[in-house]
């Protein structure tokens, strides 16, 4: 098979154009620095001693130890302004762009988006909205429990709209709270948000519960939040893609919709049903994204020995709707494409067209394996050929599977692809890659 790159499709396999998910500006590279020089924190020109506490940080956030994170000391708070926050600005607008592409984020046309940041840390997550909708009017609501945490992001957001590093980002603030979220109810008072982001911070909350406890005190978390979503506003949950902690989400997500019939999920699955993702615990479904870390991190990424290279996370996006959308005959692909000799497979989910199973046939909700075989590829499948993890496809026919797999099969369906399958690819977007020539990452760490 050929190597996997981007192809411009046309004609029939014409896709929705997403916005391109770009590494942070330059122009941040000297105010980031600014700010840590002004606090005599270590600056990117202080490379070991920055790798270290990014190290450090890392190793912090990584740790699986039942105690709250406490990430708030002079470098840990360098190594998130200067390494986290460039590094996750990305994210939120990554999770959001298929939506935005698709319409489904509805823009006040009289006043500013209202956007609540629960556990904004240095305001990353706001940031990777903003730039994404620029030069949409923002008005934010930033909560976070710490309050060196919160006046750095301020000192930050401040001096980013004095020296104009952010051109057309249009965001202001209705409130910067010292709160808990825990305890915080967002929709006190009536208020309501077009857009809640959540990025990185459920990894933080409870995390002394065990686990299916955690898991059903987060999903009702979520729901309390959704409960303060104006009509067609959307709540973006982002988790860092270690295994353990995207499979919690993908159970809170399954007990939310569980127990809220009003939960809907608007990316990245394709359908509500339960994730199959958590049928095989070696999976977990995670973006990768092929963003590296701005030129001026990498090497502070390899003295902390983290990769530069690529951009994961795990997010989540939900609304509220009364009825459920009839399920549409599309996938996601939740895995990296994988070549082997004359053929090229991935694991797709969403609702495929399921066949001899006892009862009636019909669309149910899969995660499948689905092969293609070189002398079967031709133009009408050019998608398969370029495809991208988190890729959302239709296949002319649709995927038939014959026979379900049974009840916690960890290997799930698999499918070939009759010759001549069309694959559309729904929605795609070009990536800005921010180029570092060839070599592969030395560790795997995604937070
Ligand atoms: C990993 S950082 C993520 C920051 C930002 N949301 C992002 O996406 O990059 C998590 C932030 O949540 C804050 N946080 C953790 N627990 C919190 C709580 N119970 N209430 C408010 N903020 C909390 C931490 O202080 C930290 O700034």
């Amino acid at each position: 098979m050929k190597p996997k790159k981007r192809l411009r499709l046309s004609g029939r396999n014409r896709a929705a154009e997403l916005a391109p998910i770009r590494p942070l500006e330059a122009a941040f590279h000297t105010l980031l620095d600014d700010l840590a020089r002004a606090r005599s924190w270590p600056t990117t020109k202080d490379v070991a001693r920055l790798g270290a506490a990014v190290a450090q940080l890392s190793a912090l956030y990584n740790s699986t130890e039942k105690r709250s994170v406490e990430a708030s000391g002079p470098d840990a708070l360098a190594a998130r302004l200067l390494f986290s926050f460039p590094r996750d600005v990305p994210k939120s607008a990554a999770a959001l762009r298929e939506v935005v592409a698709s319409g489904r984020l509805r823009l006040p046309k009289d006043r500013p988006l209202r956007v609540l940041d629960l556990g904004c840390g240095l305001g990353a997550s706001t940031w990777g909205l903003a730039r994404l909708l620029a030069p949409v009017h923002l008005q934010c609501t930033w909560i976070e429990r710490d309050m060196a945490t919160l006046q750095l992001a301020s000192a930050l957001a401040e001096r980013a709209h004095e020296q104009g590093v952010a051109p057309g980002i249009r965001m202001d603030f209705a409130g910067k709270n010292t709160f808990d979220v825990s305890t915080f109810r967002p929709d006190f008072g009536g208020k309501t948000y077009d857009v809640i982001l959540a990025g990185q911070v459920l990894s933080e909350l409870d995390r002394k519960l065990e686990p299916e406890e955690r898991v059903a005190a987060h999903a009702e978390r979520l729901a309390g939040w959704m409960r303060a979503l104006a009509p067609e506003g959307l709540l973006v949950v982002v988790e860092p893609a270690l295994r353990e902690r995207t499979r919690h989400l993908h159970a809170v997500r399954d007990d939310l919709l569980a127990a809220h019939p009003e939960a809907h999920v608007v990316y990245p699955c394709l359908h509500d049903e339960p994730c199959p993702a958590l049928w095989n615990e070696r999976e977990w479904c995670h973006e990768d994204l092929p963003i590296d870390l701005p030129e001026w991190l990498e090497p502070v990424a390899k003295a902390a020995g983290l990769r530069w290279q690529g951009l994961g996370f795990a997010p989540l996006v939900l609304e509220r709707r009364a009825e459920k959308p009839a399920p549409a005959r599309e996938v996601r692909v939740v895995s990296d494409a994988l070549d082997s000799k004359g053929q090229r497979e991935a694991f797709v989910c969403g609702h495929v067209e399921v066949a001899d199973v006892a009862g009636e046939p019909g669309l149910l909700a899969r995660r499948v394996r689905v092969a293609q075989m070189e002398r079967d590829a031709g133009p009408a499948s050019v998608a398969w050929d370029a495809l991208f993890r988190f890729d959302r496809l239709r296949f002319d026919p649709s995927l038939l599977v014959k026979g379900e797999a049974p009840e916690g099969e960890p290997m799930p369906p698999r499918v070939r692809l009759a010759p001549g399958t069309s694959v559309v690819r729904v929605a795609a977007g070009e990536d800005v890659r921010n180029v570092s020539a060839g070599s592969t990452p030395p560790t795997s760490d995604d937070h």
